[in-house]
């Protein structure tokens, strides 16, 4: 399985920061946005991982993340210059996909709970060809909903709907077959000239291809678009890291857990980084290792 950090978009909410920085570069506390989905691929055991981003955040992210290597894991960059639409990402990342699943996460979306480590909900790949995780919500305007009759099948699949047809937000995690990327192409834009990602999971749907997950009360689920997501995020990420003295996150760690790196190599890094409190914690892991 490929994975997919969708880390493109304008991010127009954020300004001025979205004039100069990608907005899953902003910290979440104190590391960037793009960790959090990161560790989510990582978690599931995903190795080989494409980050779509604009062509002018190219370097920020290359900066920040480099080939992969230091978390044992393989990153390539694909540049999407325009948002035009989630599935839009399948299209530009489609020579990369070939006959591969593939694992997408939107890049501002941070999810925390032990399902995804315990359960690895991920790698248990249903037999359907396309696999969507939803989670109640407030405020189901503000994303795509799955509404179900009485039997409890689902029946649609709505962006924004604009009444209280249903609660059940879809999350911005998502399985794809490797038929993806064709079925991509053939969508057209909605009214907002996007290629809208409910469409193509319609089309699951109405084939009877579709899987849902729902991500139950012990998954805390945040997406982060405004100034005030990105605060109630990050304190609650500050809340359990002072409290319980673990990061959420910190993909050195998450790779040495995997086995993805070996204890040197993580030595290897820390040998390199100036002194910080992150660093600290790394020097933590290799002291209890
Ligand atoms: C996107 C998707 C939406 C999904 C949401 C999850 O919305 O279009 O279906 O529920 O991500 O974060 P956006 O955040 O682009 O408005």
């Amino acid at each position: 399985m490929i994975g997919i950090v969708l880390a493109g978009g304008n991010g127009t909410r954020l300004y001025p920061i979205n004039s100069y920085l990608s907005k899953q570069l902003i910290p979440i506390y104190d590391k960037p946005l793009i960790y959090y989905p990161l560790s989510i691929l990582m978690l599931s055991g995903i190795k080989e991982i494409l980050i779509v981003c604009k062509n002018n955040q190219k370097n920020n992210y290359y900066n920040l993340l480099g080939d992969g290597s230091k978390f044992g894991i393989k990153l390539t960059y694909v540049i999407q210059n325009e948002p035009k639409g989630l599935p839009d990402a399948f299209i530009v990342c489609e020579k990369y996909i070939k006959n591969k699943r593939v694992c997408m996460i939107l890049g501002d979306n941070i999810f925390y709970g032990s399902d995804f480590v315990s359960k690895q909900i991920i790698k248990n790949f249903n037999s359907k060809k396309c696999t969507i995780f939803a989670k109640s919500v407030f405020e189901p305007q503000r994303y795509g909903v799955i509404v179900k009759d009485k039997k409890n099948n689902i029946v649609d699949v709505i962006e924004k709907p604009l009444s209280d047809i249903s609660n059940l937000a879809i999350t911005g995690l998502y399985l794809f077959d490797d038929n993806v990327s064709e079925l991509s192409k053939k969508l057209t834009p909605s009214k907002r000239g996007e290629l809208e990602i409910v469409d193509l999971i319609k089309n699951y749907l109405e084939n009877d291809n579709l899987n849902l997950e729902i991500l139950g009360r012990g998954v805390a689920w945040f997406d982060s678009g405004t100034f005030q997501a990105y605060m109630e995020a990050s304190n609650f990420v500050k809340a359990i890291e002072e409290r319980h003295r673990v990061k959420i996150a910190c993909l050195e760690e998450i790779a040495l857990n995997k086995e993805l790196i070996s204890i040197d190599h993580l030595k290897s890094t820390i040998q390199n980084l100036a002194s910080s409190e992150y660093k600290d914690y790394l020097n933590n892991i290799v002291k209890n290792y």
